[in-house]
């Protein structure tokens, strides 16, 4: 099949430095105990203040990844309180997440945002985390296929295959982030192969069958295995559980398992 799984900690609004330090210290010495052919790509997301102090610790290169939960799509100006991508890749961060739902909701992140964003992150040569998923109200009317597919297309408006190429992208049902509600394996399988049919139809099936799907909402240790031997299912983008080095760890561990 060839996609490389990747695991994604998205740490959201939570621990100062010393706490984030500690708990990419615990991860890290636990990956390196494995060989890392029997690794998936990991990233860690911790909030900007303490991406400078978890950076000095990575060993880039190795094992463990550095990524941003946001930033502005400018690179410099008169932009009072953001982060751009340039200062973001000072730290060495080399993924971004975008189009979270939680940046929808609650700081009107746009499909229009979210694009610019895309653009902005491939130009600057750091990879692109785009979210998508429907809430449950969507769900429960029957629109889930229809809003993802608008989502996916306006994420990728504008862009060349070759730049599609570069895209990972998180299937994260919004009624299964925090709730401990994980989405049916089976179903969130058939919605990712729904998303890579949209990336088909908007560049070929060679790249669709290349661009790296995750699923995200309420993955813990005990799902991942499962969620693994679907057939699109590429990983997954964690909140609560990556919070804590063993259950991370665990994610990790397991989600090369059952890959088929
Ligand atoms: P939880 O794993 O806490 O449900 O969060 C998922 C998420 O929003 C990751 O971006």
């Amino acid at each position: 099949m060839g996609r490389k799984p990747i695991i994604a900690g998205n740490w959201k609004l939570n621990k100062l430095t010393g706490e984030a330090v500690a708990i990419v210290e615990d991860i890290k010495a636990k990956l390196d105990t494995i060989d890392s052919a029997n690794l998936p790509e990991v990233v860690v997301c911790p909030v900007f203040t303490a991406l400078q102090s978890v950076s000095n610790i990575l060993e880039h290169g190795k094992n463990i990844r550095l990524g941003a939960q946001n930033f502005y799509y400018k690179d410099s100006g008169a932009f009072t309180g953001e982060v751009s991508l340039p200062m973001l890749k000072d730290l060495c961060v080399t993924d971004v997440i975008i189009g979270h739902s939680e940046r929808r909701e609650y700081f009107s992140e746009s499909d229009e945002m979210v694009n610019l964003k895309v653009k902005a992150a491939l130009a600057n040569d750091v990879t692109p985390i785009i979210c998508v998923g429907e809430s449950l109200e969507q769900r429960e009317q029957g629109i889930t296929d229809n809003h993802i597919t608008s989502q996916v297309k306006k994420a990728l408006d504008g862009l060349s295959a070759a730049e599609v190429c570069k895209v990972v992208f998180a299937y994260e049902p919004i009624w299964a982030i925090g709730t401990g509600k994980t989405c049916d394996a089976v179903e969130a399988n058939r919605v990712i192969k729904m998303i890579r049919s949209v990336i088909a139809d908007v560049s070929n099936s060679g790249i669709a069958s290349s661009v790296r799907i995750l699923y995200g909402g309420s993955v813990k240790p005990s799902t991942i295995e499962e969620q693994m031997a679907q057939s699109d299912i590429d990983g997954a983008l964690v909140g609560g559980a990556s919070l804590v080095a063993e259950s991370f760890v665990g994610i990790i561990t397991g989600s090369m398992k059952s890959r088929v």
